[in-house]
């Protein structure tokens, strides 16, 4: 790859922080670690699987895989390369193990948590299901190994809808976002369908920022505005949003809708930039909320991580625990299907 042609990928991308504003002087910059990274992959039989939240050079330049984490997590059972190195948060890497325990699965970055993620251990899931015997417990896939290790059900933020309408019971314990068990709820009740969902207290940092006034304005000054969240929100915003999904659905939504539409994109900062590359007749509004566990992936630590992986880079899983967790996420391509 050339420094013109890095640049022309990266140029129409213009939100206001100083992180996302790409110029020449900066590609010449990063091209020397894309290259090192490329060249690496190859010699090293390694795969990059990055989700959409990650910076844009990674996706750009270094990625051979992108979308959301239900869609990285089948690309991660198809690969052929022995290592896999997951460009995005630990439970995604976890997650690949899980599917792929003969490859090597590497992750990247200091900051490898996620608010949601890190807000239930299995340890509490074991001790709520003898306070619900009867119940079933679902999981976000935004969970460590060992919280789905202890779950009956993985969804994401894609299927998460049609799985628990799909699931043969109407109790339900789902684990950990309060906010979207707050939303399967809304939607069980808008189309009649009773189910008792019990709620555990996790929030995504980044998503639960928003709020109604926030799109309110934002419509005021952009007539035909159409406002796209995701199901990690508030339930009020997503009443008010004319989609609301994953990453991936928002991406193909966005990508049905007329050039020249303004969108406000209630979810983490990197699918605005993604968004504004990829549709550069698009209008896009906002957002600028970031997440620092996604956002502390660099080219410079993906590059050293291939150079010396460090022993916490590589994800080891307890084989019980692989096992168990598998089970639920099979038990999520089931129901999905
Ligand atoms: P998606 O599965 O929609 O990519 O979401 C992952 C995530 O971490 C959202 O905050
Ligand atoms: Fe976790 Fe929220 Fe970051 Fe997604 S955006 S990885 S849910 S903290």
């Amino acid at each position: 790859m050339t420094t013109d042609e890095l640049y022309n990928r990266l140029k129409s991308i213009q939100p206001g922080a100083v992180l996302c504003t790409y110029t020449k002087e900066k590609c010449e910059q990063m091209l020397p670690l894309i290259n090192e990274i490329n060249e690496r992959k190859k010699d090293q039989d390694t795969v990059i699987l990055a989700h959409s939240y990650v910076a844009p050079e990674i996706i750009l330049g270094v990625a051979d895989y992108n979308g959301d984490s239900f869609k990285l997590s089948e690309d991660a059972t198809k690969v052929t390369q022995k290592t896999i190195l997951f460009s995005a948060v630990r439970f995604m890497g976890e997650t690949a193990k899980i599917l792929n325990p003969e490859k090597d699965v590497l992750i990247p970055g200091p900051l490898t948590g996620c608010s949601l993620a890190d807000s239930i251990t299995g340890e509490e899931v074991r001790e709520l299901r003898k306070k619900y015997p009867e119940h079933t417990f679902v999981c976000y896939i935004n969970t460590t190994a060992d919280v789905k290790a202890a779950c009956d059900v993985c969804v994401t933020s894609g299927n998460v809808m049609k799985i628990i309408e799909r699931l043969p019971t109407d109790k339900i314990v789902f684990v950990p976002d309060r906010l979207m068990g707050q939303n399967i709820q809304a939607d069980l009740d808008k189309r009649g369908i009773k189910k008792e969902i019990v709620l555990h207290n996790g929030c995504c940092y980044v998503h639960e920022t928003y709020d109604s006034e926030l799109i309110d304005f934002f419509r005021s000054q952009n007539p035909g505005l159409k406002v796209v969240s995701h199901p990690e929100c508030h339930p009020g915003v997503a009443l008010l949003s004319d989609y609301v999904g994953s990453t991936g659905q928002m991406v193909n939504y966005i990508k049905e809708q007329p050039d020249e539409t303004p969108f406000l994109l209630l979810t983490e900062c990197g699918l605005n930039a993604r968004m504004q590359y990829e549709h550069p007749k698009k209008r896009f509004i906002g957002s600028c909320s970031m997440c620092k566990y996604m956002k502390s992936n660099s080219l410079e630590n993906i590059l050293e991580t291939l150079r010396h992986p460090e022993k916490a880079e590589h994800v080891e899983l307890d084989e019980s625990v692989r096992v168990a967790a598998k089970k639920c996420i099979d038990a999520m391509f089931y129901y999905a299907k």
